[in-house]
C-alpha cells in the first residue's frame, strides 16, 4: 500500500475535543477501582486531601509541561524530545514513558477483562451473593483460569485496536465523547441510590471528614503515586496527546478542567461506593479486591430483591468499563504514535503490530495466578510487579525529568511562547505560576516518591 504525499498527523476536532479526549485518558478504572480502594485503605478524608495537594503540586504540572512538549513539537513521545533538544538524551525520557504506556497497558487490559465477564456474571445474577467467600471464589476462578484470562484480553486488544485505526478524532475523540456521558450518568444513579440507603452518612463522614491521625508517610506516598497515575502523566500519553491538540488550546485551563472533572468523578464514585459499604457493614479497606469481590456483596445488599441487584452491579461494571476504555485508548496511542512517526508505517498497520505486541507482553500479568504463579520478582507476582514497576518507578522518573527538562533545558521563553499561544493568550501569571512549581516543587516532591517507593526512604 502506498499513501500520496507524506501523512497528516491527526489532530482533535477542537478545544472541547481535546479536553474530552484527555479527560477519557484520566478517568478510568484508576477513578471506579484504585481511588476507592486506596482510600479504604489509608483512612479516608485524609488520604484525599493530600491527593488534591498532590495532584495540584506534581499530577498537573507534570501534565501541563507534557501538552506543550507535545503541542511545540507534534511529535511522539520520543521524537517530541527528540525534536526540541537534537543530539541530547532527553530523548530517553520518552523511551522509559513508550515502556511505561506498554506495561500499564498490560495490566491493565486484563481488568478491562475481568470487568467485561463481570458484566455478564451481574446482569445475569450468578454472583448475587451477601457472602464475601463465594464471591472470593467467583474471581478465583476467573483469574486462575489461563484461557479465560488470555482470552478475555485478546477481545480487550482487538476492541481498542480498532477503534485506533479509526483514527483520533474519529476513533478516540468520538469514542470517548460518547461514552462519558453514559459513565457519568450511570455513576450518578448509583451515587444516589447508594446515598438514600439508611444509614449512608458514616460513608461520606469517612470520605469528606479527615482524621489527620490517619496520615502516614505511607499514605503521603500512595496519594502522590496515585496522582501520577490518575492524571496519565509521566509516560508519554499527554506529550502523545498534546501533539494532537490544536493551536488554540489554552493548555494550562484546559489541564486544570481536565483535573477537576477527573476528581470530581473520584468522589462521585467514592459516593456511590462507601455509603454503600458503610450502610452494609461490609470491609472498607479490601484492597484491590474491593472492585471485583466486595462491590458484589454491597450490590447483592441492596433492597428491592435479585433483579435491582443484578441491574444495579452490572450498571457498575458497565460504568468500569466505559471508564477503563478512553484510559487505554489513551495508552495504545503511544506506541501507535511511535511507530507512525518513526516508521512510516500506516496507522493500520502500526496498531496490529502494537496489539500482537501487547497480547504477547499482556500474558505474563494475565497469568500471573496460573500458569506464571510460581514467577515472582521481588516477592510480587507478575500482576502486581508490573503494577510496581510501571506506578512506583517507570512514572515517577519519567515525570521527574520531564520537569527537569522543561525547568532546566526548555526554559521559560520557550515554555512562555508555548503556553501563552505566542503571547496571545492573557494567562501568564497561571503559566508563570506552574513553570515555578513544575521547575522547583514537583521534581523535590516525585524524588521523595521514588525513593520512597523503592522502599529508600523507609516508607
Ligand atoms: N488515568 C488512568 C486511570 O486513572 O485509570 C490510568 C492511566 C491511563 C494511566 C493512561 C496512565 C496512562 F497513560
Amino acid at each position: 500500500m502506498t499513501s500520496a504525499g507524506p501523512r497528516v498527523r491527526g489532530r482533535f476536532t477542537g478545544t472541547l475535543g481535546a479536553v474530552a479526549a484527555t479527560l477519557g485518558s484520566a478517568v478510568g478504572l484508576g477513578n471506579i477501582w484504585k481511588f476507592p480502594y486506596m482510600t479504604g485503605e489509608s483512612g479516608g478524608a485524609a488520604f484525599i486531601i493530600v491527593y488534591v495537594i498532590a495532584t495540584f503540586l506534581i499530577g498537573l504540572p507534570v501534565m501541563i509541561s507534557e501538552h506543550v512538549i507535545g503541542r511545540t513539537a507534534r511529535s511522539d513521545a520520543i521524537g517530541s524530545l527528540r525534536k526540541l533538544a537534537p543530539k541530547e538524551p532527553w530523548w530517553l525520557i520518552g523511551t522509559a514513558g513508550v515502556i511505561a504506556a506498554f506495561l500499564i497497558i498490560a495490566f491493565y487490559t486484563e481488568v478491562i477483562g475481568w470487568v467485561l465477564i463481570y458484566i455478564v456474571k451481574a446482569f445475569s445474577g450468578q454472583i448475587v451473593t451477601t457472602d464475601p467467600s463465594v464471591t472470593g471464589a467467583a474471581f478465583g476462578s476467573v483469574i486462575s483460569n489461563p484461557w479465560l484470562a488470555l482470552g478475555l484480553q485478546w477481545v480487550v486488544l482487538a476492541g481498542l485496536m480498532a477503534i485506533i485505526i479509526a483514527g483520533v478524532s474519529r476513533g478516540i475523540e468520538a469514542m470517548v465523547k460518547r461514552l462519558l456521558p453514559i459513565l457519568f450518568v450511570i455513576l450518578l444513579i448509583i451515587a444516589i441510590r447508594s446515598l438514600t440507603l439508611p444509614g449512608a452518612s458514616a460513608g461520606l463522614e469517612f470520605l469528606f471528614k479527615p482524621d489527620l491521625s490517619k496520615l502516614s508517610f505511607g499514605v503521603v506516598l500512595a496519594a502522590m503515586g496515585l496522582a501520577f497515575f490518575k492524571l496519565s502523566v509521566g509516560m508519554g500519553t499527554m506529550i502523545t496527546y498534546g501533539s494532537y491538540y490544536p493551536e488554540e488550546q489554552d493548555i494550562p485551563k484546559s489541564a486544570v478542567r481536565v483535573m477537576l472533572g477527573d476528581l470530581f468523578v473520584s468522589l462521585l464514585a467514592g459516593v456511590a461506593i462507601f455509603p454503600a459499604v458503610f450502610a452494609f457493614g461490609v470491609e472498607k479497606a479490601a484492597g484491590p479486591s474491593l472492585m471485583f469481590i466486595t462491590m458484589p456483596t454491597v450490590f447483592s445488599s441492596l433492597p428491592g430483591g435479585p433483579v435491582v441487584q443484578s441491574i444495579f452491579m452490572g450498571l457498575f461494571f458497565v460504568l468500569a468499563a466505559c471508564a477503563a476504555t478512553g484510559a487505554a485508548l489513551s495508552l495504545f496511542e503511544v506506541p501507535v504514535a511511535f511507530l507512525e512517526d518513526h516508521t512510516g508505517w500506516s496507522r493500520k498497520r502500526a496498531a496490529i503490530v502494537t496489539a500482537v505486541a501487547l497480547a504477547v507482553a499482556g500474558a505474563f500479568p494475565a497469568l500471573a495466578e496460573s500458569w506464571l504463579s510460581g514467577v515472582k520478582i521481588g516477592g510480587l507476582n507478575l500482576f502486581d510487579a508490573f503494577d510496581f514497576a510501571s506506578s512506583n518507578i517507570l512514572l515517577p522518573v519519567g515525570g521527574l525529568f520531564l520537569c527537569i527538562f522543561l525547568g532546566w533545558r526548555w526554559g521559560w521563553p520557550q515554555v512562555k511562547e508555548g503556553l501563552t499561544n505566542k503571547g496571545s493568550l492573557d494567562n501568564q501569571g497561571m503559566v508563570r505560576f506552574f513553570y515555578g512549581v513544575a521547575k522547583l516543587i514537583s521534581p523535590v516532591l516525585i524524588l521523595v516518591v521514588l525513593l520512597g517507593g523503592l522502599g529508600v526512604l523507609g516508607g
